[in-house]
């Protein structure tokens, strides 16, 4: 039997769905009034062996997001489903509680950039494959250059960071 306080906590979902509809998904958040603390709980979906998927949760977490881990039994249909193709895929993927994807080992300073202000027209962000000194890939001092790329909504992607030297993803 659901009470009227049961109803009154999915009370806010209810408004999200209701401007959904109309309005993108930070002006949803804006008319729920979250928009200056964006949610900071992450869904990641992994395979259970993954180490270096921990190691990227381990990141995360130190930088005050909370995570429920899933093992999904295909990876790469769940990752083709939630619209990331298979040029963008990488170990892991990260989806906040609006629907925002982030794939592989995105430095968690810029999911926060991202969901303080998510760029119109896109789902998220994504670092393909897997490089080597990116958050949760660490060797050493070894560090690879990499890009984290902003996927928009009809498939394609814009460079959203430019990621020279290790020190970048932390500042
Ligand atoms: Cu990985
Ligand atoms: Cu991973």
């Amino acid at each position: 039997m659901r009470t009227l306080t049961d109803l009154l906590q999915f009370a806010p979902l209810l408004i999200i769905a209701l401007f959904a509809g109309s309005l993108t998904n930070a002006d949803a958040a804006v008319s729920a009034g979250i928009a200056s603390s964006p949610a900071t709980h992450l869904n990641v979906y992994k395979s259970p062996t993954c180490g270096c998927c921990a190691h990227w949760i381990d990141h995360a977490e130190e930088n005050g997001y909370s995570v429920d881990s899933h093992h999904p039994e295909d990876l790469t249909s769940f990752k083709l489903a939630k619209g990331i193709g298979l040029r963008y895929q990488s170990c892991h993927t990260a989806i906040s509680q609006e629907g925002y994807r982030f794939e592989g080992h995105v430095p968690a300073k810029y999911v926060t950039q991202f969901l303080q202000s998510p760029p119109q027209g896109s789902i998220g962000l994504a670092v393909p494959g897997m490089p080597v000194g990116s958050p949760g890939m660490e060797m050493g001092d070894r560090f690879m250059p990499y890009q984290v790329l902003l996927l928009q909504e009809d498939g394609s992607h814009k460079v959203y960071a430019d990621v020279e030297n290790a020190k970048d993803q932390y500042q």
